[in-house]
């Protein structure tokens, strides 16, 4: 149910570590994960493609879902986040929305789709909130992107910033290589972190940066960081769903632990359907009407 906008500031925080469990009756909001901030509580975000596995990941109180550009390689079958379009995120976020009734929806900018002019970024990013009915979006990019997050969330758009890694660069970088190593690198980190944090981010994913980097730009930062491959010293950790639940095929990367092994479990079970179809122990009696 949605706050009142008359209702006094207060009743609409969150009380203090309810992020889980506590809010129930309404969507989380990115005032929320500001006094998440302010309370130092740690929050865990997970990536999601469709209306059932994000209907999944609400019922089990993950307070914040991404429909992340991770599309591409981890749903779409595409080897990068690259050829990602706008009308596949506008769908694949739809979905998610229509599958939560909790978390807070952040979905992708996806390459292109940003970077021309803050106007293009404008049509794009209304294009999430009023079709796909998103709460937030985010998209790559530090001091280079700083003008177009501030004048997103000038328009009221509230503005998750991505900065180390930035996967959709991957063919300039020539791979997926750790950000931040050397002093040069660790201070544009710091300074990407600030101008994001001035253009009115709500919040900043730091990607594969080394863990004492990302814990000092945590200790600077009035707005949440989220780590993915950046270490323990983050404010909330992000991870690929693919990836934490084992669905991933062939190696994932040293910052992933996964929490189950939907793969090989989906296969068993597929392969047991088939050999019972094969063998005609199924449909039985019982999975057939009279
Ligand atoms: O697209 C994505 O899933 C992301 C996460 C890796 C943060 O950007």
């Amino acid at each position: 149910m949605n706050a009142s906008p008359l209702q006094p500031a207060q009743t609409q925080d969150a009380p203090v570590n309810t992020l889980y469990g506590g809010v129930t009756s309404r969507r989380v909001t990115v005032r929320d994960l500001a006094k998440a901030k302010r309370n130092g509580e740690r929050w865990a975000m997970l990536t999601a493609y469709d209306a059932l596995t994000a209907g999944v990941f609400d019922e089990a109180g993950i307070p914040v879902l991404l429909v992340g550009d991770s599309a591409g390689n981890c749903h779409l079958g595409y080897e990068t986040t690259v050829p990602v379009t706008m009308d596949q995120m506008v769908m694949l976020s739809a979905a998610v929305v229509r599958g939560t009734q909790r978390a807070l929806v952040v979905a992708d900018l996806p390459f292109g789709s940003y970077q021309e002019s803050p106007a293009q970024a404008m049509h794009n990013a209304a294009r999430l909130m009023k079709e796909a009915g998103v709460h937030a979006v985010k998209l790559e990019g530090g001091e280079r992107s700083a003008r177009t997050i501030e004048l997103l969330v000038e328009a009221g758009i509230p503005v998750m910033a991505h900065i180390g890694l930035t996967p959709q660069s991957v063919h300039a970088y020539g791979g997926y290589p750790v950000q931040g190593r050397g002093d040069e690198a660790a201070h544009q980190l710091l300074r990407d972190a600030k101008a994001v944090q001035q253009a009115g981010a709500f919040a900043v994913v730091l990607e594969a940066v080394p863990a004492e980097l990302a814990a000092e730009v945590t200790t600077h930062s009035a707005i949440p960081t989220v780590g993915i491959g950046g270490g323990p010293g983050t404010d909330a950790q992000v991870l690929v769903w693919t990836d934490f639940a084992g669905m991933t095929a062939g190696r994932v990367p040293k910052f992933v632990k996964q929490y189950a092994n939907l793969r090989a479990t989906l296969a068993q079970a597929a392969s047991e359907f088939a050999a019972d179809v094969r063998e005609g122990a199924f449909p039985g009696p019982e999975h057939s009407f009279q």
